[in-house]
């Protein structure tokens, strides 16, 4: 059964047609193009689906489409700031947090959750908030390395905004 949807996706509105059992990462990468969002395995294991949606991360595969209406939406397209990557991006770069990419738009999402949160996350905290996301490559560590740099950029970028502010 076809259902009309509206909600904000990284700052813009949609309105949309979709199948009620449409899940919700379809949605974003079928209907609204933004292929940066990955499906990685068919269990809600692996979390290379994740979203922020009103504010939390979510696997997007574990969520019908339907259920998003009236809801904001942010994807890893919508973090770059135009041309600039986000900090968290930078860092993982820089740290090496990823080696195929597969996952990482997942582990990105997951981190701009965690330091939404958590401005000085611990090694512990770091851990828990990935436990929903596996990575075949990495190993992790340059993962939690990269989590814990783009902590140390986004303080650095908030002392110059208060600079230049002055
Ligand atoms: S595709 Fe959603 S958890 Fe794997
Ligand atoms: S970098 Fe390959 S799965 Fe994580």
């Amino acid at each position: 059964m076809e259902r009309k949807v509206n909600f904000n996706i990284n700052g813009k509105k949609v309105d949309l047609n979709i199948d009620s059992r449409e899940l919700l990462v379809d949605v974003i990468r079928d209907h609204i193009t933004l292929k940066g969002t990955r499906i990685g395995c068919d269990t809600s294991n692996c979390g290379a689906c994740t979203v922020i949606v009103n504010g939390k991360a979510v696997k997007s595969c574990t969520m019908l489409g339907v259920q998003a209406d009236g809801k904001e939406i942010i994807t890893i397209e919508g973090i770059t700031q135009g041309e600039e990557l986000h900090p968290i991006q930078k860092a993982f770069m820089e740290r090496h947090g990823m080696q195929c990419g597969y996952c990482t738009s997942g582990m990105i999402m997951t981190a701009y959750w965690l330091l939404s949160n958590r401005k000085n996350p611990s090694d512990e905290e770091i851990k828990r908030y990935f436990s929903g996301n596996l990575c075949r490559c990495t190993g992790y560590q340059d993962i939690i390395d990269s989590v814990r740099h783009a902590s140390e950029l986004m303080h650095s970028e908030e002392e110059k905004i208060v600079v230049e502010q002055r």
